[in-house]
């Protein structure tokens, strides 16, 4: 199939606008259309049909145990895919849709049932961006959409990175420029008594406490022994082609682990922060901003790993971010894409 594309590039996009009416007509006769969100491009289809979510699966090479999140494209919506709406869910959406906050609910089976992987709960998002929100009003369905990138591989911040994984694909790919936040939403179980963590993102766990008290961390974000509860949390993600080592410790440490790469003959590529770029020659060197500005590297993560794609590199050596705030996200980000930790 030759994948559609819309460029819709700094123009202000309203439901009406024809691109729109066209992505939104082809969502509801099922097929599949990439589209901008705040955090990174999703690939969208009728979440009410499975014979339309089926083909994202397919798309991505997706695996059917994992489920997929629900996009509205106004608040009241979620009555219509979920059974009960808890206090402390209530006070999260009003503090934070639209934006990049997924929060699980139990489900009222309005979604086809390989939305949610034979799940009892829905993951529902109601992302801010000009593009997705005319998307989903004029197609009138809650959408089921996945980050738009080849399963695996590190997720979509443009609609280059998008067709450079599923041109051929997928039915059509609104173009709305580069991303803003970079890393995807967090991923908040509410079905219990207190709020859960399952994926860190967008909107942290202290920003999200001052709405509604205490949150906590899946266990399985920090134990790897547990089985985490959002089962995509369980693959492999957002791997580079060659193996990415990150180095916990001083610019010091990460030069001597580039020579010693070096003396072993490898062509080695550098990842880290603006402020350490010149301490690297020889080697190529990637950044994604100042480390001292976390949401400039939450931005830049998914693009910098792409990028050494097209480089020719044996191995890539990184640094760490501090865990707090939107670096809690990067790190989780670039601790499931590296193949070593190095101390
Ligand atoms: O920012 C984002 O969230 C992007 C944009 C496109 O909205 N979407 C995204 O979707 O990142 P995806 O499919 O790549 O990641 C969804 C995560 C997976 O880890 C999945 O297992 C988890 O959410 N998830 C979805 N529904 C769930 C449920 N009912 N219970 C537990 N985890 C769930
Ligand atoms: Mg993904």
């Amino acid at each position: 199939m030759d994948t559609k594309y819309w460029d819709l590039q700094n123009i202000q996009v309203t439901e009406n606008n024809s691109a729109i009416q066209q992505a939104a007509e082809a969502i509801q006769h099922k097929h599949t259309v990439a589209f901008p969100t705040e955090t990174v491009y999703g690939l969208g289809a009728d979440a009410t049909s499975e014979e339309a979510v089926d083909k994202i699966f397919k798309a991505k090479g997706r695996p059917s145990d994992n489920p997929l999140i629900v996009h509205i494209g106004e608040q009241k919506q979620v009555e219509q895919i979920v059974s009960q709406i808890p206090e402390k869910a209530v006070k999260l959406m009003d503090a934070f849709w639209p934006g990049p906050l997924t929060i699980i609910l139990k489900s009222n089976g309005a979604c086809a049932e390989n939305v949610t992987a034979g799940l009892d709960s829905v993951g529902v998002r109601f992302p801010d961006h000009p593009v997705a929100i005319a998307l989903l009003k004029a197609s009138g369905k809650p959408v089921a959409a996945p980050s738009a990138n080849q399963s695996g591989r590190p997720s979509p911040t443009t609609a280059e990175h998008v067709l450079d994984d599923l041109s051929g694909k997928i039915y059509g790919v609104l173009d709305g420029g580069p991303t803003g936040v970079g890393v995807e939403s967090t991923v908040v179980d509410c079905t219990g008594d207190l709020p859960v963590i399952l994926r860190p993102g967008g909107v942290t766990k202290e920003e999200m406490e001052q709405v509604v008290g205490p949150v906590l961390f899946d266990v399985a974000l920090k134990n790897n022994s547990e089985k985490p509860k959002a089962p995509g949390m369980k693959y492999t993600h957002y791997a580079p082609n060659a193996p990415l080592w990150l180095v916990e410790g001083s610019v010091e440490r990460i030069k001597e682990v580039v020579s010693l790469m070096q003396q072993e003959g490898k062509r080695v590529g550098v990842m880290v922060s603006e402020e350490n770029r010149d301490q690297f020659q020889d080697v190529v060197v990637k950044t994604c901003g100042h480390g001292s500005d976390l949401s400039e590297v939450a931005k830049h993560i998914y693009d910098v790993l792409r990028a050494f794609n097209k480089e020719d590199v044996d191995i890539i050596i990184g640094q760490t971010y501090p865990k707090e705030g939107v670096g809690v996200a990067v790190m989780n980000r670039l601790e499931k894409a590296a193949t070593k930790m190095v101390k």
